[in-house]
């Protein structure tokens, strides 16, 4: 049975790379971007997550992340971001190699504990400084535009807005532990946005056992060694329950 198979595999691998999308952070009532009822659907993202958008109206698109954000600060991490929790710890303490990659911007896997982490995206909880570059936290509250406590210039979200690159070495980091992976876990992500939809294809091109957890298809689907077609609190649940027996040890 592939889902035991599956178990056994994250039991036994030394090197295990993770990638999470929006759909993990869900169950902590943070909206997806795709869903039916995700943000896209009621919000074009040209007009608020470019950074052509944010010179045409930095108050408007300072607006809306100051929205997002009271939503994630009401957020907790969920059952799904502590089982990625357990499993850094168990790879970690067998002497394992564990990277958590998310496109998250929510923190809530920092929060919840994963210290192997990069975030692809950024963080919705930090401000970039337009002029300096001088990342800080942002306030609570917070009246928007944040000013940067370094040089007073206003300063903009410190996220990854479509058409921007990537955090200095983020993607260098993450392409390094899919590429090398014995495992690669791929949860709750439409794998429509690259460069991250790419890692779960570099595993899979590189040998490791490529296991995805979505309510819905993706288009990694197809190449999936196991495709659990259920949410991230269920299907973590179920890959990595605690007293599931390893089928390969004697006895
Ligand atoms: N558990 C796991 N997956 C879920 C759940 C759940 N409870 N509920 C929904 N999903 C799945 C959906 O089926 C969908 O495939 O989560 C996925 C969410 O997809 P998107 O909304 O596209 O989010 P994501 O893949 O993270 O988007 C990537 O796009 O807009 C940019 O920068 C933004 O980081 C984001 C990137």
């Amino acid at each position: 049975m592939e889902l035991r198979e599956a178990q056994s595999r994250l039991k036994k691998a030394q090197r295990v790379a993770v990638l999470t999308g929006a759909g993990i952070s869900k169950p902590s009532g943070i909206p997806t971007f795709r869903d039916a009822e995700g943000l896209w659907q009621e919000f074009n993202p040209l007009d608020y997550a470019t950074p052509e958008a944010y010179a045409r109206n930095p108050q408007k698109v300072w607006e809306w992340y100051a929205w997002r954000i009271a939503k994630v600060r009401e957020a907790r991490p969920n059952p799904a971001h502590l089982a990625l929790v357990r499993l850094e710890e168990q790879v970690l303490s067998r002497g394992g190699d564990f990277l958590l990659v998310t496109q998250n911007v929510d923190g809530l896997h920092a929060l919840a504990g994963s210290r192997n982490l990069v975030e692809l995206h950024g963080n919705i909880l930090r401000a970039r400084c337009e002029a300096c570059g001088h990342r800080f936290p942002l306030p609570d509250p917070f009246i928007p535009p944040p000013f940067c406590p370094l040089c007073s210039h206003r300063a903009r979200p410190d996220v990854v807005w479509f058409g921007e690159f990537l955090p200095e070495g983020a993607w260098e980091r993450a392409q390094g532990a899919f590429s090398q992976a014995d495992v690669a876990l791929v949860v709750g992500t439409s794998a429509e946005v690259e460069p991250a939809a790419s890692l779960g294809r570099i595993a899979y091109a590189g040998g490791a056992y490529l296991i995805e957890v979505n309510p819905e298809p993706t288009p990694l689907t197809p190449l999936a060694h196991l495709s659990l077609r259920m949410g991230a609190v269920e299907g973590l649940g179920a890959l990595l329950a605690q007293d599931s027996p390893d089928p390969s040890a004697s006895g």
